[in-house]
């Protein structure tokens, strides 16, 4: 795609579409977010959408679909067996991620669970360039452990590194021999590592891995969520795909994998995932599984229409014009972000900008959760909601001891061509209030902790009277201004 300058000078990532249908937005008053947060446990994730202004929890299920998107969902063919709409997306799936045979489910962690279930048992490790909360759930649930094995780069904040989700090839082959091949039933890699800034691995990182993984017989389980942006990351850094389109280089990355599996709620705008191989055993390895816990193979447990829109939007995946907004926006964002000297991850990745917590909120000890609480205090002060991925977000050991995140991240999602510049500018200028006024946050602590993926529905307070003294400063500096 070329390039789009403006005569200004301007860096401006320029909306290559239109607004057709709209959504209303509700900006309440400090007083009414401030009461949500009570309600809501300080847990951004149990806020309502009638107290959110900007909706920057996640990408997940939350990218705009297309009008074609839309569209195909009309002429679904609802059946339980056989359906049309499957065959529909059995092409896309083999021409876009070039894998024949497809086994849906009704989102990612479906088939996270199916193939810890079919591969994971006691004493399996499972390496990986970097957990997701639901991905290492499912393999510690049946019994295995996982081992994370990036270079220092990954966790370094302010970095120019462009490939900082690559898989440390060293430890890999050392954490192999160590473990025994025979207790590795595979290998992940994630492309683009969501906890940890959204950052991508390159295409010769792959490789390196499939060299390591054919010298020891173990399988590589690609993790395709994301696949579209780290596809788009390597277009615009590795020299090699420079002239290469989408699909070749999403083609090229998936070639290297035995098994691909993916979130739709992503990686196609739509509903749904699935899991697809080109190796007939692995696919029969599988299958049973999928009509016991998702439904019958053409289906999956995702709705017919669902189907239609993730086949349309797998193909739309590889348009550079449509894949491009997320990290330009993303990039956009960061950039402003730095100048201000905010600190936030660098370089941009995919997904959605991650402020440092642990430097934003240096005053908060990581027992108090910093990344939670300056999620709970942007929210507070600007209607804008986020993601903890720090500790909140961490697993607690076998032990049941508190283990504390590598990084404590305020994640901002920017979904794909859902914001607008000036809701990005917004999000800035209220990111830059609250940098002024971060000594006024304070901690939080649980009061309702579940056992298993805690950060979804657990429940805290703050350590202080904290969230008083920031509406009054907020309400001092904007007056009457929402
Ligand atoms: N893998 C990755 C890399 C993901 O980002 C996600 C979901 C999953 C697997 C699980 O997929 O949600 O369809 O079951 N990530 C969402 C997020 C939840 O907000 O980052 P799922």
């Amino acid at each position: 795609m070329q390039e789009i300058k403006f005569y200004s000078g301007e860096n401006i990532p320029l909306e290559l579409h239109k607004v057709r249908i709209v959504q209303k937005l509700n900006l309440v008053p400090i007083e009414r977010r401030l009461e949500a947060l009570y309600e809501g446990g300080f847990n951004t994730f149990r806020l309502s959408t009638k107290d959110v202004f900007l909706d920057m929890l996640t990408d997940s299920g939350t990218n705009a679909m297309s009008d074609n998107q839309l569209a195909a969902m009309m002429q679904a063919d609802d059946a339980y067996a056989g359906s049309q709409s499957f065959y529909r997306l059995e092409k896309a799936v083999q021409d876009v991620l070039g894998k024949k045979y497809l086994l849906p489910v009704h989102q990612g962690r479906a088939a996270e669970s199916i193939i810890s279930i079919a591969y994971v048992k006691k004493g399996s490790l499972v390496p990986m360039n970097y957990h997701f909360t639901t991905a290492m759930a499912h393999i510690t649930h049946n019994g295995g452990k996982i081992a994370e094995l990036l270079y220092p780069e990954a966790y370094v904040i302010n970095s120019d590194h462009p490939f900082k989700g690559n898989m440390n090839i060293e430890l890999l082959e050392e954490t192999i021999v160590n473990h025994g091949p025979a207790n590795v039933p595979f290998i992940r890699m994630e492309a683009s590592t969501n906890l940890i800034g959204g950052q991508p691995f390159s295409v010769q990182n792959l490789r390196d891995v499939r060299a390591v993984a054919d010298k020891f017989g173990i399988r590589i389980v690609l993790d395709c969520s994301l696949l579209g942006e780290n596809a788009y990351l390597v277009l615009k850094r590795e020299e090699e795909f420079k002239n290469s389109n989408m699909g070749e280089i999403m083609r090229t990355m998936t070639a290297l994998a035995d098994l691909c599996y993916f979130s739709a709620r992503k990686i196609s705008s739509s509903r749904g995932g699935g899991m697809c191989s080109d190796k007939l055993e692995i696919y029969k390895e599988l299958e049973a599984l999928v009509p016991l816990y998702e439904g019958f193979t053409t289906y999956g447990g995702i709705s017919i229409r669902e189907i239609e829109a993730m086949a349309v939007g797998l193909y739309e995946t590889q348009d550079e014009t449509m894949i491009c907004q997320s990290p330009n926006f993303i990039k956009y964002l960061v950039d402003s972000l730095d100048q201000k000297s905010i600190p936030v991850i660098k370089p941009a990745g995919v997904l959605g900008a991650h402020v440092d917590a642990m430097q934003f909120c240096a005053h908060i000890p990581q027992t108090e959760y910093p990344a939670g609480a300056l999620a709970a205090a942007l929210f507070l002060i600007s209607g804008v909601r986020g993601m903890e991925r720090g500790s909140i977000s961490n697993q607690r050991d076998e032990d049941g001891n508190e283990t504390y995140a590598d990084m404590e991240l305020l994640r901002l999602a920017v979904p794909r061509r859902v914001f607008t510049l000036s809701q990005i500018k917004y999000v800035e200028d209220r990111l830059n209030w609250l940098y002024d006024n971060r000594q006024l946050i304070g901690g939080l602590r649980f009061v309702y902790e579940p056992p298993v993926l805690r950060f979804f529905m657990g429940g805290l307070e703050p350590t202080s009277d904290w969230p008083q003294k920031l509406v009054a400063k907020f309400k001092a500096d904007f007056g009457e201004s929402l």
